[in-house]
């Protein structure tokens, strides 16, 4: 059993329809990665499985249960975070404030909580650095890493990251990657959106979505070296 199964899901905003019944399983401890260009519904598939869209049908599986329809508080508590897109930070709060919000819902779980501080402060030790530096004063870059960095508080199973490097240099963005790798090296399963291909390197599993369906499933391998796949898929980029 996959830890997250989602089967035929239909999404849209209004009468305006934008999954058209999607498929697709993410195994537990692997990194999937889910491309596509803009507008194919990457972010409406990762909000309808972080509980921000309700689905007009279709199911999704996490752990064996039904989640579909759930909210979005519910999903955080068993262990499903979205890092959405647009890096949200609170920018009046210090960088620390900003990680313990991230905690609220696993506020039982001290020992852990401070274990995964400490843990994202290794990670991104510019943050540790500016801990109590407000977040409206760090770079994009920054802010990023605090985005992350808070998802990881709630101590998630599955973490979901919208679209990380939009808008970072490719030098950082091939940094959060690189985190990425180490998080999912750490136990938690990532499902990760992306028009940059140079995350293909950090991905056991691909999804590529266009309009609003998934045209390719397969490992991120097979995708990274198919240069017919990926000109046919992802317009041949990179
Ligand atoms: N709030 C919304 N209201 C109406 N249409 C939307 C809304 N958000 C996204 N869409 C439409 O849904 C489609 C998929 O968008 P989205 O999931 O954001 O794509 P992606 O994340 O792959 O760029 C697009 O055609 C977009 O215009
Ligand atoms: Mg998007």
């Amino acid at each position: 059993m996959a830890l997250l199964e989602v089967r035929d899901l239909r999404v849209g905003y209004g009468a305006i329809p934008v999954l058209q019944g999607i498929d697709f399983d993410v195994e537990e401890g692997k990194t999937t990665v889910l491309l596509g260009l803009n507008g194919a519904g990457k972010t409406t598939t990762v909000a309808t499985i972080a509980g921000l869209l309700k689905p007009t049908a279709g199911s999704i599986t996490f752990d064996g249960n039904r989640i579909d329809g759930k909210d979005t508080a519910m999903l955080v508590e068993v262990g499903l975070t979205l890092v959405p897109e647009g890096r949200r930070v609170f920018p009046a709060l210090t960088v620390e404030q900003n990680l313990r919000l991230g905690t609220w819902t696993k506020r039982k779980r001290k020992a852990e909580i401070a274990a995964t501080q400490e843990r994202v402060f290794e990670y991104f030790p510019i943050l540790a650095e500016r801990r109590l530096q407000l977040a409206g004063t760090l770079s994009g870059g920054q802010q990023q890493m605090l985005a992350i960095g808070r998802g990881l508080m709630s101590l998630p199973r599955l973490m979901l990251i919208d679209e990380a490097s939009l808008g970072l240099s490719p030098a950082l963005a091939k940094t959060v990657f690189q985190i990425v790798d180490r998080i999912n090296e750490d136990g938690t399963t990532v499902i990760i959106v992306e028009q940059n291909v140079g995350v293909l390197r950090h991905a056991d599993a691909a999804l590529v979505m266009e309009k609003g369906e998934i045209v390719y499933q397969g490992s991120g391998d097979e995708l990274r070296r198919g240069d017919e796949l990926r000109t046919t898929y992802l317009g041949g980029s990179a």
